[in-house]
């Protein structure tokens, strides 16, 4: 087994003893417990416990396996790599120990390309010229840089990405799945007078079960299409606005009669008065 050190995307975490304890010997030092890989869009964390009080713990990493068939260690090779990670409990400088090995836990063997978890994708819902719903999706960033530049989750896994993209109609539970090869997706089939829900998720058909599928992104909602007022407004808000225009007709109507009479009024008193 060669043994070598995790690349730029994997940080350590390495919890140390602060006590200092008078040179004593040791018989038992606890064994590291829990050690697990976290691991999100790439960025890589060993964790383990409990706190040590008078020992301290060393990583090794080994490289267990590979698929490659040349030794150039790129940063992509590198994700495809099986790491194995072993933790040690050694007791602090100057205490003797009186067992020949150290005690130590191993982690369950992780695999960049095939364990990391893919985080939400952010995307934009559009609506085209042909009143097609239009979804851009984002490729999430990952922790990996190549050239002084972010790698995003296409740069990394190319045709083996997808997108899987479930949608509804508003206020209705019929969920539908589709699996999209690129990063943006057009749908012809949607009834265009109704608003409906979209949730984005990435999708790796090539790994194994539940790590196939990244977190899923919040939804998003189109707009509801164009619609007669009557499906918009409702019956009795239009039947308002039409009583409160008939009201205000009437009120006109018998404004301008009133005003008319008076001003014919008017007239025959000035009449009489000049004859
Ligand atoms: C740690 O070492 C100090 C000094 O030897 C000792 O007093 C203390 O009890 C030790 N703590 C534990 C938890 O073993
Ligand atoms: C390890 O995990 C178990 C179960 O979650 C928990 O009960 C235990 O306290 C953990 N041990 C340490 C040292 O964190
Ligand atoms: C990733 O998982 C797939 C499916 O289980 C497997 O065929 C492939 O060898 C794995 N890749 C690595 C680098 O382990």
């Amino acid at each position: 087994m060669e043994s070598k050190p995790l690349e730029l995307s994997v940080i350590f975490l390495f919890w140390l003893s602060l006590v200092v304890g008078s040179p004593a010997s040791v018989r038992n030092l606890p064994k590291a417990e829990n050690v697990s890989w976290i691991s999100h869009n790439f960025k890589t964390i060993l964790t383990w416990g409990p706190r040590p009080v008078n020992y301290t713990y060393t990583v090794e990493f080994s490289r267990q396996a590979t698929a490659l068939t040349e030794c150039d260690l790129t940063n992509e090779m590198d994700i495809k790599g099986v790491y194995l990670a072993e933790v040690l409990s050694e007791p602090l400088r100057g205490m003797r120990f009186d067992q020949v090995e150290f005690p130590y836990t191993r982690s369950k063997t992780f695999c960049p390309y095939n364990d990391t978890l893919i985080g939400r994708p952010h995307f934009k819902l559009t609506v085209n010229e042909k009143k097609k719903v239009v979804l851009n999706i984002q490729d999430p960033i990952t922790a990996l840089h190549k050239d002084g530049k972010s790698l995003t989750i296409r740069d990394v896994f190319k045709k083996n990405l997808k997108y899987k993209i479930a949608y509804n109609k508003a206020g209705s539970t019929g969920r539908k799945t589709l699996v999209v090869d690129e990063s943006k997706a057009e749908f012809n089939r949607l009834d265009e007078d109704q608003s409906y829900c979209f949730s984005v998720a990435a999708f790796i058909p090539s790994r194994k079960g539940d790590k196939r599928l990244g977190d899923w992104s919040l939804p998003k909602c189109s707009a509801q299409g164009h619609k007669s007022p009557f499906d918009e407004y409702g019956l009795a808000v239009i039947g308002g606005a039409v009583l409160i225009l008939l009201v205000l007709v009437v009120a006109i109507i018998i404004l301008i009669v009133l005003w008319c009479k008076r001003v014919q009024r008017l007239k025959t008193i000035t009449k009489e008065t000049t004859v």
